[in-house]
């Protein structure tokens, strides 16, 4: 599907189209709460370009939701601040827009998938009716017009005789549907980009992989920006184009994907990968990672990473090491890189 860039022009002033789809800028988040200030994000930086699917990846509590929520502006603030950065969707700062301009960028140009389809949906409309509602609201279309496009949209996510199931409620489809329905949903108005936040995360493996194979599919068709979240770097290796590693807030290692899988340049990222439970080593304990994430209230001086790391030398723990470029589309926070590479 071809974007018209003179129709975004429309929805939103100062769009440059040569500018990356989404650009989040040196993000800082955090919560005040009464055990003190938990800095979520920490300085998170990546971008995305048109076509594009980046895998946001890393242990849980490391910042990917908060991260997604703060592009997608649905953080509840307070308890959540926005201290620092930007978020760029084609050069236009999205954290500076009016709460009006925000809602339109995000009903037609960034959309949004959850873990849980259930809680996302609404449980007292029918699915059909939900749908059909964003039609009707955001295109102007007749009820008729709304029904049938539902309907073709329920198609494309492969949900079996959709046009008898779209009076059915969300409980009445088992997880897998029901994600493909929120999948439709968040598609409806076309966007631009698509954030899915641990998408299969509750499903079964079989299911996982039906569902990622769609979205890639989706992705592939509509050409979209992809922001796939996932704590699993078994999955991401087949569908995306770039990793962006997070550790504490802050994206530790970035790189193309098939660079990253056979020479990563960070310890963590390494650590990740040993940490992959891998089909032939059945029965063989799993690698994981020793020890936990620094605790957000706290985060020590130095490499955040420091406690956990096999490479830590006293630097370490006195400078925090900033991105080092490696290549052209590669970045890793790490003073001993060369180590890690075996260079
Ligand atoms: N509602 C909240 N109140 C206080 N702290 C929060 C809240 N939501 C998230 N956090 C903090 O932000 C950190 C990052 O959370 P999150 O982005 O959800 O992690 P991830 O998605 O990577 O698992 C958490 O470890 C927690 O410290
Ligand atoms: S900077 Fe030091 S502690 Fe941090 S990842 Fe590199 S070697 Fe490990
Ligand atoms: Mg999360």
């Amino acid at each position: 599907m071809v974007t018209d860039i003179q129709a975004q022009m429309d929805v939103l002033p100062g769009l440059d189209p040569r500018a990356p789809l989404l650009h989040v800028d040196d993000l800082h988040v955090e919560f005040r709460t009464r055990d003190g200030v938990a800095k979520a994000v920490n300085g998170a930086e990546f971008y995305l370009n048109p076509g594009e699917t980046l895998a946001l990846l890393g242990e849980s509590g490391c910042g990917k939701s908060v991260t997604a929520q703060a592009v997608m502006g649905i953080l509840d603030t307070p308890p959540a601040h926005i201290t620092g950065g930007r978020v760029l969707y084609r050069g236009v700062d999205l954290l500076r827009l009016t709460e009006e301009d925000r809602r339109k960028v995000r009903a037609n140009r960034i959309a949004m998938i959850f873990q849980d389809a259930l809680s996302a949906l609404n449980p007292v409309y029918s699915v059909g009716f939900q749908m059909a509602e964003l039609f009707r609201k955001h295109r102007g279309m007749s009820r008729k017009d709304a029904k049938q496009r539902s309907i073709e949209l329920l198609d494309q996510v492969r949900i079996p005789a959709a046009r008898e199931r779209i009076n059915d409620y969300p409980h009445q489809f088992s997880g897998g549907m029901r994600q493909r329905v929120m999948i439709a949903m968040a598609l409806a108005l076309d966007p631009e980009v698509l954030i899915a936040d641990e998408p299969t995360t509750a499903l079964d493996v079989t299911v996982q992989a039906q569902i990622m194979g769609l979205l890639a599919e989706l992705q592939r068709q509509r050409n979209m920006g992809l922001i796939l979240i996932t704590h699993d770097m078994g999955v991401v290796a087949d569908v995306a184009d770039r990793i962006s590693i997070m550790y504490a807030g802050k994206v530790v290692e970035e790189a193309p994907v098939h660079e990253i899988y056979g020479r990563p340049a960070h310890p963590y990222t390494k650590a990740l990968l040993e940490s992959i439970p891998r089909l032939d080593l059945k029965g063989r304990q799993l690698n994981v990672i020793p020890g936990l994430p620094p605790a957000l209230t706290d985060i020590p001086a130095g490499c955040p990473f420091r406690p956990r790391c096999g490479y830590a030398r006293p630097v370490c723990g006195q400078q925090e090491p900033p991105a080092y470029r490696i290549a052209q589309h590669r970045i890793a926070r790490c003073h001993f890189i060369r180590e890690v590479l075996g260079v």
